[in-house]
């Protein structure tokens, strides 16, 4: 058994800085052993449908952006219905709707429409990931019901975040987001991406506190990876190895906020064929499979080298089983696996 581990922004630097291996095992043992004992042994599901790739903010390092000329599409509600159902099918319990950011009356209206009809014939878990949007929006999406929101911070830095967007985007309005979300009720997650230029250890440290000032129920952070495409490409990151920091950023947030639920990104995998399985084994406990049609996928490029891209939904269910069954972890099938955080936060204000 390791040792409790005590945390402050200095032992939070001392963390990310370190490279005694021994060091490293023990915070990796106690973020697991912490994670099992609040969570069980248990991953729970989130199917992701990728539902739009068109966006109309125009972010430094993202494959998206609008001044990109890729192959822009738009599902239809009977094909989002037909993946929700895969979802329901496989025991998935939840799944998260995600596209650029892009907001009009209509597309509201829809997506409202799609939201309700998946919880009307599936009754899943269901996560927002839609960008920035307007609180009324966010407001009605709450009602159709949707109960959880992804939005990343990506820095919380606000020099930093100034340096990776263009001038038209605000950090203000990111975190105007965020505090709309918890008033509205919404289980909230954010995160950040790891090795990004100009970011340094203290940045990261200065992440981990944000998360908890911002008392959140959800994380999901990633390695940033150069996208040639983009206009931060040349920009060489000071960070070595994001990888490792990403694993040491998933253990450093389950010891610090100790009951949040926390993902195991796809873009781990991208630095590492076991990626997602290490951030299981070191305080991550949900995992979001691919359910976005494969034809699709190609035109989903955040970033490049993005696994899966060739993959059909099934092939995604079965390569994840196999994964969970390889580090001896359980599928938590069926169940809607809220951050149990989300019920202290209200427990605290009611
Ligand atoms: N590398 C890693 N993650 C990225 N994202 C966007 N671009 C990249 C990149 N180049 C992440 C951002 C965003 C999410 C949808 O994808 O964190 O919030
Ligand atoms: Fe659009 Fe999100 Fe990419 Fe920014 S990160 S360009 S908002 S899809």
């Amino acid at each position: 058994m390791a040792k409790e581990i005590f945390l402050s922004k200095n032992r939070l630097i001392d963390y990310l800085s370190t490279t005694s291996k021994e060091k490293i095992q023990n915070l990796f043992f106690e973020a697991n052993e912490l994670c099992n004992k609040i969570y069980g042994n248990k991953v729970f599901f989130r199917g992701i449908i990728e539902f739009s790739n068109i966006c109309n903010k125009n972010c430094l390092y993202c494959g998206l952006r609008k001044d990109l000329e890729i192959e822009r599409y738009q599902m239809t509600k009977e094909d989002i219905l037909k993946c929700a159902e895969f979802c329901y099918k496989k025991g998935y319990g939840s799944l998260v709707l995600q596209s650029g950011e892009f907001e009009t009356e209509k597309r509201i209206e829809f997506l409202s429409d799609v939201v309700s009809s998946i919880k009307k014939k599936f009754n899943l878990g269901m996560t927002l990931s839609l960008g920035e949007l307007s609180k009324d929006s966010l407001k009605e999406l709450f009602k159709s019901g949707a109960h959880r929101y992804l939005i990343r911070i990506e820095t919380s830095n606000e020099e930093l975040y100034n340096k990776i967007h263009p001038k038209d985007h605000s950090f203000k309005n990111r975190i105007n987001t965020l505090e709309n979300l918890k008033s509205i009720g919404y289980q909230v997650g954010t995160g950040v991406m790891i090795g990004l230029p100009f970011q340094t250890i203290e940045n990261l440290a200065d992440d981990i506190i944000f998360f908890k000032n911002l008392d959140v129920d959800m994380l999901g952070m990633g390695p940033y990876v150069k996208n040639p495409q983009t206009p931060l490409f040349i920009e060489k990151p000071i960070l070595a190895n994001p990888f490792e920091l990403a694993l040491k950023m998933v253990a450093l947030c389950r010891v610090y906020l100790k009951d949040v639920n926390i993902a195991a990104t796809t873009a781990l995998q991208t630095f590492d064929k076991k990626g997602r399985e290490k951030a299981l084994l070191c305080g991550a406990n949900i995992l979001m499979p691919i359910v976005t049609p494969t034809n699709l996928r190609k035109n989903y490029l955040i970033y490049p080298d993005k696994p899966c891209i060739e993959d059909t939904k099934e092939k995604c269910f079965n390569c994840i089983s196999a994964r969970l069954k390889s580090i001896n972890k359980e599928i938590g099938y069926n169940k809607l696996g809220d951050s149990f955080h989300f019920f202290e936060r209200k427990k605290k204000y009611d």
